[in-house]
């Protein structure tokens, strides 16, 4: 720990499992870490954020086999490949000091190294595993636990499994950890306390299968071949082998294990606050100090997901809106501990109000005043109005206490809100000093000068709040103001600017959307991608037997072929049809197919429609094709037979 700093401070993510791109709701927790991560510097604190990937399992073994390449490949294209996790994450700016990846040789080593001990301790016996498998979510269940026969955490299927297997003694720890989660800050929201303790504690704590034979890509388990561990012990170790846990490719343990918070999703709260405590409790190993299983990010009123095809690319909203917009939205709209319904009309609506209207137009509006009425420097004769100002001050004075207080909570929605009331409250300082009105007289000068210096002070602390949230902003925003200070330390102070500040301006920092365009255009881009090949829809209506019989398909050779003067579309075909008088049939064709490819050709055509004129000539009957759409593209292919087949014969 350096002699400056508060303290070390270690924050986790879950580690994403790569099995398909991620989603916004993946981003959600990632920029709520991000910002947690970032608070924390700026208080001072030594942070260490850790992310990663969770890269086995038989999920990921299936899909690789179905894409036909190695389960490592696979996970390689996810995690490093274009748009994949690691683009993701620099997109959405994250400040992630170590990426772990399970499939790291460290990792990997330790894993082993870990497994063993709890054998050699006796917490790790073989046995034979009987019981229900839910393949998307690698979960193993008793009977008891099923709901309605399904999946308990996706409701999905499950399958029936017997196998040898290790088991991890689960059991064991059960009352130590009901009192971890009943009697200590050790889960939060307290609100999961109770659907932990009452779901999975109280209906009897069984002990948990922690190895699988049927797949191989997993930690090997090294003293028994054909065993791979359970992947959600590989897993949760992730956030002390990144620290150098069992291996010696880091050296961090001492300064931050115990973690301070692993920031989780509701639906993996179980093995964080159950499986994972117990197991550190087998090893003797101290307890993280908190874990914050956030709600989800809903739909439609469901959760996103590849499977159901109701994903929101974060892709496209941070090019749309920028990515500090967006990471703004997450935390602002929704309260963290809660599940929040998004929509393209809530982040335009947030942008909008919040951003462009509220922190946005004081920021323009205050640099234009300054620049219009005293050019680049405020002059540092001020008059101040201790009535008119004072309730402004106060504010912003106790503003990074209250922020703080919040933000410790992990309440980020709270947290914004108290910056954005002092923001609210500056824009009407605006209208009540009317600064207009000051400009007009020579006398009005001081005071215009000191509410101007008020309202740039006001607007240097709330954007010095905003840094965790909108760290490109904040700086923008410091920019703006003569590159003034951010630091903690200066944010609980008013009147750190110098009176004389320079001001800089700049183009709007949040423009209004139209949210009928944006809402029609994000609707395009949203539109499923057209399939690459579309047919014709069926026909609906019955034609009889007899009516079908009656029509005369005949194979027919080409004997010659020309285009058609004056038109683009059709070709004349001279053809043999097995009579002996040449047939002639007009097909508007053209566009597919260059006469002179078609000479010789042996093809179909139904011979007894009757006789129609096209462009001055006769068409007796009609060459057969096949018609699709390929990416938007009309497509024809002629039905062309075998050219043993001989003119005449008939198709039936
Ligand atoms: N690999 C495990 C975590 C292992 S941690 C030792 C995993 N991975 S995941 O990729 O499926 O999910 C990662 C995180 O994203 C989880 O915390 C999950 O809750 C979160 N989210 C996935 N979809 C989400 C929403 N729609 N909304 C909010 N969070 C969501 O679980």
């Amino acid at each position: 720990m350096c002699d400056k700093c508060r303290g070390n401070y270690y924050i986790t993510t879950p580690i994403y499992y790569p099995s398909a791109k991620l989603h916004i709701g993946h981003a959600y927790c990632t920029v709520a870490t991000d910002t947690m991560a970032r608070f924390k510097r700026l208080q001072g604190y030594n942070v260490m954020f850790l992310t990663g990937t969770d890269e086995h399992g038989q999920k990921i073994e299936d899909k690789a086999k179905e894409a036909g390449i190695t389960p490592q490949q696979f996970v390689d294209n996810i995690v490093t490949g274009e748009k994949g996790v690691l683009d993701l994450w620099k997109l959405m700016n994250i400040s992630y000091d170590r990426f772990i990846r399970t499939t790291d040789d460290y990792h990997v080593a330790a894993i082993q190294k870990i497994f063993k001990k709890m054998y050699d301790n006796g917490d790790i016996y073989k046995g034979t595993y009987k019981g229900k498998y839910c393949k998307p979510c690698e979960s193993f269940w008793t009977e008891s636990q099923l709901v309605d026969g399904k999946c308990p955490d996706c409701g999905g299927e499950v399958q029936d499994a017997e196998e040898e297997a290790y088991f991890f003694r689960l059991s064991k720890y059960a009352d130590r950890v009901q009192d971890l989660l009943e009697n200590t800050d050790f889960l939060e929201p307290r609100s999961r306390v109770s659907e932990m303790v009452n779901n999975f504690i109280k209906p009897g704590l069984e002990d948990l299968c922690v190895s699988r034979t049927s797949f191989t890509w997993g930690v090997p388990v090294d003293f028994d071949p054909g065993h791979v561990v359970y992947v959600w012990i590989d897993a949760l170790f992730n956030y002390m082998t990144a620290l150098g846990f069992e291996n010696d490719k880091y050296v961090d343990l001492e300064a931050f294990w115990p973690a301070d918070v692993h920031f989780i999703g509701k639906e993996i709260v179980r093995f964080h606050s159950i499986i994972w405590p117990a197991m550190l409790m087998s090893l003797d190993l101290p307890l993280p100090k908190k874990v914050y299983g956030h709600g989800w990010l809903l739909l439609d009123g469901g959760k996103m997901s590849k499977s159901k095809g109701n994903v929101v690319d974060p892709y496209i909203l941070a090019e749309r809106f920028g990515v500090d917009a967006l990471r703004f939205f997450l935390l602002r709209s929704f309260p963290f501990g809660s599940d929040g319904n998004f929509s393209n009309e809530l982040l335009i609506n947030t942008i909008n109000v919040d951003l462009a209207n509220d922190l946005g137009n004081l920021v323009s509006r205050t640099v234009a005043m300054a620049q219009k009425y005293f050019g680049e420097k405020l002059p540092t004769e001020q008059l101040a109005d201790e009535e008119k100002d004072a309730e402004l001050i106060d504010q912003v004075s106790g503003l990074r206490d209250q922020y703080e207080a919040e933000m410790e909570k992990f309440a980020f929605q709270n947290g914004l809100a108290v910056v954005f009331k002092v923001i609210s409250r500056a824009n009407k300082y605006i209208d009540e000093n009317a600064p207009w009105v000051l400009a007009k007289t020579e006398e009005g000068k001081p005071r215009l000068a000191r509410v101007l210096y008020n309202l740039l002070e006001t607007i240097r602390v709330c954007g010095g709040l905003l840094q965790p949230f909108m760290p490109d902003t904040s700086a923008e925003i410091a920019r703006r103001l003569g590159g003034a200070r951010m630091d903690w330390g200066s944010l609980n102070t008013f009147g750190v600017l110098p009176a004389d500040v320079a001001t800089v301006s700049g183009s709007a920092l949040f423009p209004r959307i139209d949210m009928e365009k944006e809402l029609a255009a994000l609707e395009e881009l949203n539109k499923p991608a057209k399939p690459a090949i579309e047919i014709e829809p069926y026909a609906e209506e019955k034609v009889d037997f007899d009516t079908f019989c009656r029509s005369d398909f005949r194979a027919v050779k080409v004997k010659a072929c020309q285009n058609v003067k004056k038109s683009d579309k059709l070709l004349q075909f001279t053809l043999d049809d097995g009579t002996g008088t040449d047939r002639q049939i007009l097909s508007g064709i053209a566009k597919f197919y260059k006469p002179e490819e078609l000479v010789g050709k042996t093809l179909v055509a139904i011979t007894n429609l009757p006789p129609r004129k096209m462009m001055g000539r006769e068409s007796n009957g009609m060459l057969l094709s096949a018609v699709h759409t390929e990416k938007g593209e009309e497509k024809l292919n002629l039905i062309m037979l075998d050219d043993a087949i001989p003119a005449g014969a008939k198709l039936c």
